[in-house]
């Protein structure tokens, strides 16, 4: 049995020894076979997005003869269970680990059995804190904060002339710890305070990317504060956004006139809102990874080099370009 360990080494090109081969040493994962065993821990299925990244991978997966079979677990948003499924990987002797992590701490004990036991880690969509860094091999995923950044420049060339002033904001956060929540409210405000916009941040809650808990922060949003002088809503995920506007509409306002709205993600839905009038700006986040992350888990089975940090190819989107790109979208 082939077993090494990739704990120790830094950001930048990951380099797995070139005798290293997948966790079981033989390429298969359970014992016989062709193709590798891969475990992938996901978050949930709180999204339309997450919902077509499970299905990219497990399509992709499917597809491809290199891969024996995925073992795939849906942790309903827990990490308890994300945490769980990783040492169920962990005692299966799976060759490649994929985990999209809910949150990005808590990851430190889980991630150095893996270690122990000569499996690599993939992280799939998600980061973790940078401490626990030499833990995994690579993340494949969204460039969270830059995400932030298109979000925040958009609000600096919208609302830098307003005669107001003061641009008075409303921000749904998405799952509280989780890396697109901090790294999207970070690039955001990053740009308006760079760019010196004048604005007040009224209020800003999680609604955990969820439709339901985004339209009830919404409400009480409306109920704190009105909507009355409220310049935007930036809202993390189009579940979010798209429960808020429910929440607006409900309350006698029309979202995307008397409020304005970013969404982050780019589902039919969120494009259909647009389309409708009722949100103003799309920041796109690309579920579709499965074929590539397919690559990257041979090429970690394989101890190629792979660089730590792959981002996918994301868009921006204003309302002269939702009806053409509606479309196109493909979750
Ligand atoms: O991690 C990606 C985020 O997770 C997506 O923006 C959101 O919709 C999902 O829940």
């Amino acid at each position: 049995m082939k077993r090494r360990t990739f704990a120790g080494i830094g950001a930048g090109v990951f380099l797995l020894p070139l005798a290293a081969a997948c966790g079981n040493g033989d390429d298969s994962g359970d014992g016989g076979g062709d193709g590798l065993v891969v475990g992938f821990a996901q978050v949930g299925a709180e999204s339309a997005w997450r919902t077509a990244n499970s299905e990219s991978v497990q399509a992709a997966a499917e597809a491809d003869d290199r891969i024996a079979e995925l073992k795939f677990v849906d942790a309903q948003q827990d990490q308890e269970k994300q945490i769980e499924a990783v040492r169920n990987f962990i005692t299966q002797q799976v060759d490649v680990i994929v985990l999209a992590p809910v949150v990005e701490t808590g990851w430190t004990d889980v991630l150095q059995e893996a270690a122990d036991a000569g499996i690599p880690v993939v992280l799939a969509d998600r980061g973790i804190e940078a401490a626990d860094e030499d833990l995994y091999v690579t993340r494949l995923g969204s460039d969270f904060a830059e995400e932030g950044r298109k979000a925040g420049q958009w609000t600096v060339d919208t609302f830098a002339a307003d005669p107001d002033g003061v641009t008075r904001i409303l921000e749904l956060q998405g799952t509280t710890g989780s890396a697109p929540a901090n790294d999207r409210k970070a690039g955001f405000f990053e740009v308006l305070d760079g760019e010196g916009l004048a604005y007040e941040l009224v209020d800003s809650q999680s609604g955990n990317f969820t439709a339901e808990e985004g339209k009830a922060v919404m409400e009480t949003f409306i109920t704190t504060h009105g909507l009355e002088g409220i310049d935007l809503l930036y809202a993390h995920n189009d579940e979010m956004g798209l429960g808020a506007i429910q929440a607006i509409e409900e309350a006698g306002y029309a979202p995307g006139t008397d409020i304005q709205i970013i969404i982050v993600d780019g589902s039919k839905a969120g494009f259909q809102a647009g389309v409708d009038g009722k949100l103003n700006y799309i920041v796109e986040c690309n579920p579709v990874f499965g074929e590539q992350l397919m690559d990257v888990v041979v090429a970690v089975s394989e101890g190629d080099e792979v660089e730590k940090f792959t981002p996918v190819e994301e868009g921006v989107f204003d309302a002269s370009q939702f009806e053409a790109e509606l479309p196109n979208r493909q979750f």
